[in-house]
């Protein structure tokens, strides 16, 4: 009966009843709402009539706010997966995915992809506006200072075994920084969680490239203050003591470009996990390690790894219908890795940014590489296919970065890891964001239950 005792009626909340209960279902004509800014909900069954209030961002769809819902109604909303529902408000990222628009603050990805790079995107991120010269360079020194990590943590890299994925190692060490870093971990102080989070830009390059050091059983590389964020990396991986390592120019370019890329994408799996995991008020530490968890997953970030294995399984343009085959045949799991999205039903316009990205790595290292030729055949097949028209599926981002990576000489376990090091700063800003909206709760879906009701307890010798 606890319908009853929340008869809308008695609603003291924005969910109001209209004046009139209607009569019928919300049909548009008879459910007029009460504002303009509102939709009315029915109840069918006894004709009780809601108001709920509707919000208005800058760009996209309205949201409906349903956040007094049960607590007026005693209804709960079902969206698994999140299809339909907006957990947070947000300044950050907006895409529209019709239109394969993506927009950092109001920046399009193209222009900061082709004008920017990754540490004057990453300070947009994190404050908004795009800093000028004397921003940047501080901005630049700081995070430089933050490069390199405690001594003792090199002594978890070696327990790990030589042969452990890298991002089970990021996993781990990436949550152990919290070990290290106490003066860092007050979510409330805002010049630590400034110091956290420069912590974490800084020093990620520095783990990913550890965990690949340690993989080939060469010396840790020390990071140079010297040199800029992406050729750092690049140092790191492959320098070695015995001889100088010379950056390429052609690299770092690439290495900038694939960086702001990724760099934030919006409430996507592992940015809403870093978001949950720090509602509850974990350190961003723990957080940003949650997320890395998040992104290992195929169908997230770990997809550019999966694209490179499943294009060296086809390992000839002969066999792709085959495959194309296999992926629309609804009783074979097998799926086009690198294609579809839940956000895009329109080309990502990251795809399309990659795409030249790694036709100029290949074209300027000299390396003739067939796995190209056998995706841009697959992605030409696919396009002209009745159901990937049908179902919207397009190249996502990670169709191309594998063979970009590979180019570079990354190995194929190494390249979920730079999604993670590149979307650092977007997890990051979103985390800041959340702890800094005073409107901010600790994150609790609720569920729809289809288990037994209530029953009573069977003691073992009448099982
Ligand atoms: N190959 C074949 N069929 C597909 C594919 C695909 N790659 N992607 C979706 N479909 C089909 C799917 O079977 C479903 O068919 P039906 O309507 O008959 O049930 C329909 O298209 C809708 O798919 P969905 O799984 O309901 O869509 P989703 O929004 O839940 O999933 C996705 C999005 C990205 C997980 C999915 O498209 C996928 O698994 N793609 C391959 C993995 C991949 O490339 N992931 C990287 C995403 S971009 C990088 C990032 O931001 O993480």
């Amino acid at each position: 009966m606890k319908k009853a005792a929340k008869q809308p009626a008695k609603s003291k909340s924005s969910a109001k009843p209209a004046a009139k209960p209607a009569a019928k279902p919300a049909a548009k004509s008879a459910a007029k709402p009460a504002a303009a800014e509102s939709m009315n909900l029915t109840e069918n069954a006894s004709g009780q009539n809601w108001t709920l209030p509707v919000m208005s961002g800058t760009l996209g769809p309205k949201v409906i706010d349903v956040r007094k819902l049960y607590g007026d109604t005693d209804y709960f909303t079902y969206d698994p997966g999140f299809t339909s529902t907006a957990s947070c408000q947000s300044k950050i990222t907006f895409i529209d995915g019709d239109k394969g628009i993506l927009l950092h603050r109001g920046y399009d990805i193209v222009d900061l992809a082709e004008k920017s790079d990754s540490m004057e995107v990453a300070y947009l991120l994190l404050n908004g506006e795009l800093p000028n010269l004397q921003q940047k360079t501080k901005f630049e020194y700081d995070i430089s200072r933050h490069t390199m990590v405690h001594e003792q943590i090199q002594f978890f890299y070696r327990g790990f075994r030589r042969d452990a994925h890298p991002m089970a190692i990021m996993c781990g060490v990436v949550g152990g920084l919290a070990a290290f870093y106490h003066d860092s971990l007050d979510i409330n102080d805002p010049h630590q969680r400034m110091v956290a989070s420069y912590r974490l830009i800084a020093k990620m390059p520095t783990l990913a490239a550890m965990a690949y050091k340690y993989s080939l059983g060469q010396p840790f590389i020390h990071p140079r203050n010297d040199l800029k964020y992406a050729e750092n990396f690049l140092h790191m991986m492959y320098a070695v003591p015995a001889e100088e390592y010379k950056i390429s120019p052609v690299l770092s370019r690439a290495m900038e470009r694939i960086l702001i890329l990724h760099a934030d994408h919006e409430q996507n799996a592992s940015t809403s996990t870093v978001r949950l995991a720090g509602s509850s008020g974990a350190n961003p530490f723990a957080c940003i390690a949650a997320g890395i968890a998040s992104l290992w997953g195929p169908a997230h970030g770990g997809a550019n790894e999966a694209v490179l294995n499943m294009l060296h399984e086809i390992g000839d343009k002969k066999r792709i219908p085959e495959f194309i085959k296999r992926a629309k045949d609804p009783k074979d799991n097998f799926r086009l890795m690198g294609f579809g999205h839940r956000v895009y039903k329109n080309y990502d316009p990251r795809a399309k940014i990659m795409q030249r990205t790694t036709r100029e790595v290949l074209n300027e290292l000299g390396v003739k590489d067939d796995l190209l030729d056998v995706a841009l055949e697959l992605e030409r097949i696919a396009l002209h296919d009745d159901y990937f028209i049908e179902k919207q599926l397009y190249p996502n981002i990670d169709f191309y970065s594998g063979i970009t990576l590979k180019a570079m000489n990354f190995p194929t376990a190494m390249f979920t890891v730079l999604f993670a090091v590149a979307r650092t700063v977007g997890w990051i800003a979103q985390w800041k964001e959340m702890i800094e909206d005073q409107g901010s709760r600790i994150g609790r879906p609720r569920q729809l239950y289809t288990g037994e009701k209530q029953r009573d307890y069977v003691p073992m010798s009448k099982r």
